[in-house]
């Protein structure tokens, strides 16, 4: 089981545990109880998007089997689920609410209930309606208005049942892989549209913020932000791992935490900046109760062209080339032409990206450097004046394969001791973390990667749908179940 020092933080109750999902990775049942369509649906049936164009239509089939996935929840001995809610099923086109999609969450946060379970609810992972992008989706201000009203509508259901709202998920990807390398949906490759996609979901963000607060007083809210820190190769390369942090960690976190964007990349970037206007940066810092840090790696930067990065976004780059190349449905050879000649542009105008060797790498390719956790967290800690931090996101990519029942994924457990190390670390360093979500609770559709990744500490065989505890599960379960137990 994972162990950590006797004194650490880590091993009392009051520290949350939980697993984590979103909604469009796992839930399947696209067609059904009125849901529409969303950005996603779209982005996989474009041929060359997403690895052997699959996509969420079936994914774990939690909408039908979500009660056995709660038991299994609950099996795991840990505080806490995080699950995402899709605005799809929430909001109709013609903006009525559908009941239908309300009553599935009802019914999953009653079971939830049931095993008591504390249930932090994401508004926002990335699943926004087909109607509204058909809109201008988050290149359109209105966009945030309607997040706004959507965030109203569930916090006046589910009120304090929901003990910690999110509203977004990593507004750094929707906005920079959505609207600016174009990796995800909606696919669009510009660099203006992903500053204003950024600067829209930010404001939705605070303009929801003042009515989740009303509408559940008890409740904590907050956003979650992914950090990948950036490195220098050598000290010719310091200038420009701090520019590149400036871009995709400050630019981000300065706004929500002190009303302003970094000004070295908003000089940088001077043509492609999005007008702001007068309240805009007050509304965005709205105080909030809770960080939510998502963390898988880290980058490493080397002193080329200032202004773009990184090594894991190249790496993205390059799968998304190869995907479109080898992609076997009929795509006109224009678009075709179209999609590689995006890429390219894109891929030329970062850093060369330096490939450390002999590092250790998970299956998706990112480095594993527990270490930059540990200094992310003290750093955010000294620069910022920060709220109470959850790590809502943090795991590991595997090959796993499943040999006599059993799920060896050595290499998962392992992240998983060496970063909750860290935690602890970070926790005795002063920064005040008070909850750890394993990303995921099981295999699911990661995105542009298709059903190839396999993130969860749960098994799941895609063909049969049935779940099996990995190792890294079962450690957690005997953990947190002496934990509970007052055995450590
Ligand atoms: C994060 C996403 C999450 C999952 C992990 C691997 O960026 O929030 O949905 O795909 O990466």
């Amino acid at each position: 089981m994972y162990k950590f020092p006797k004194d650490s933080k880590l091993n009392n109750p009051e520290f949350i545990f939980g697993v984590a999902t979103a909604s469009y990775q796992i839930e399947g049942a696209t067609n059904v109880d009125e849901r529409c369509d969303s950005i996603w649906d779209t982005f996989c049936a474009t041929p060359g998007m997403v690895y052997k164009q699959h996509n969420g239509d079936v994914a774990c089939n939690h909408y039908n089997l979500y009660e056995q996935d709660v038991d299994l929840i609950a099996s795991l001995n840990v505080d806490a689920y995080r699950l995402s809610i899709a605005w799809p099923r929430i909001i109709k086109e013609d903006g009525g609410v559908n009941q239908k999609g309300l009553d599935f969450y009802d019914r999953l946060i009653t079971a939830l209930e049931k095993k008591n379970i504390t249930v932090m609810a994401t508004l926002y992972h990335w699943d926004l309606p087909q109607y509204l992008e058909d809109k201008g989706g988050w290149l359109n201000r209105e966009t945030a208005v309607k997040f706004a009203e959507y965030a109203g509508v569930v916090s006046q259901y589910f009120g304090d049942r929901i003990s910690f709202y999110v509203t977004l998920n990593e507004p750094w990807c929707s906005a920079f892989h959505g609207y600016r390398y174009g990796i995800h949906a909606p696919g669009i490759a510009d660099e203006a549209s992903g500053f204003l996609a950024c600067h829209n979901l930010l404001l939705a963000h605070g303009m929801a913020m003042p009515i989740l607060r009303k509408n559940a007083k008890k409740s904590q809210h907050g956003i979650v932000l992914n950090f990948t820190p950036n490195y220098p190769v050598d000290e010719s390369s310091i200038e420009a791992a701090q520019f590149a942090d400036d871009e995709h960690t400050h630019w981000f976190i300065k706004p929500l935490m002190e009303g302003k964007y970094p000004s070295s990349v908003f000089q940088h970037f001077n043509n492609y900046m999005p007008i702001i206007e007068d309240n805009d940066m007050a509304i965005i810092s709205e105080k909030i109760d809770f960080l939510g840090v998502n963390f898988y790696s880290r980058s490493m930067v080397t002193n080329g062209r200032q202004g773009k990065v990184s090594d894991t976004i190249l790496k993205k780059l390059e799968r998304a080339e190869i995907r479109i190349l080898e992609s076997d449905d009929v795509l006109e050879d224009e678009t075709k032409a179209e999609q590689l000649q995006k890429l390219m542009n894109q891929k030329e105008s970062h850093y060369l990206s330096v490939e450390l060797q002999e590092v250790e790498r998970t299956h998706i390719g990112w480095e594993v450097h527990p270490e930059a956790l540990l200094k992310l967290l003290t750093d955010l800690n000294s620069i910022y004046k920060l709220p109470p931090v959850y790590i809502t996101e943090n795991g590991a990519a595997v090959d796993d394969h499943i040999v006599d029942g059993v799920v060896d994924d050595e290499q998962r457990y392992r992240y998983y001791q060496n970063h909750l190390l860290m935690v602890h670390e970070a926790i005795k360093m002063g920064v005040d973390v008070r909850g750890y979500f394993a990303w995921s609770l099981m295999d699911n559709f990661e995105w542009a990667e298709g059903y190839k990744m396999r993130f969860g500490i749960v098994y799941v065989d895609y063909e049969t749908q049935e779940r099996t505890l990995k190792q890294s599960a079962i450690k957690f379960q005997e953990f947190l179940g002496a934990r509970k137990k007052g055995l450590l």
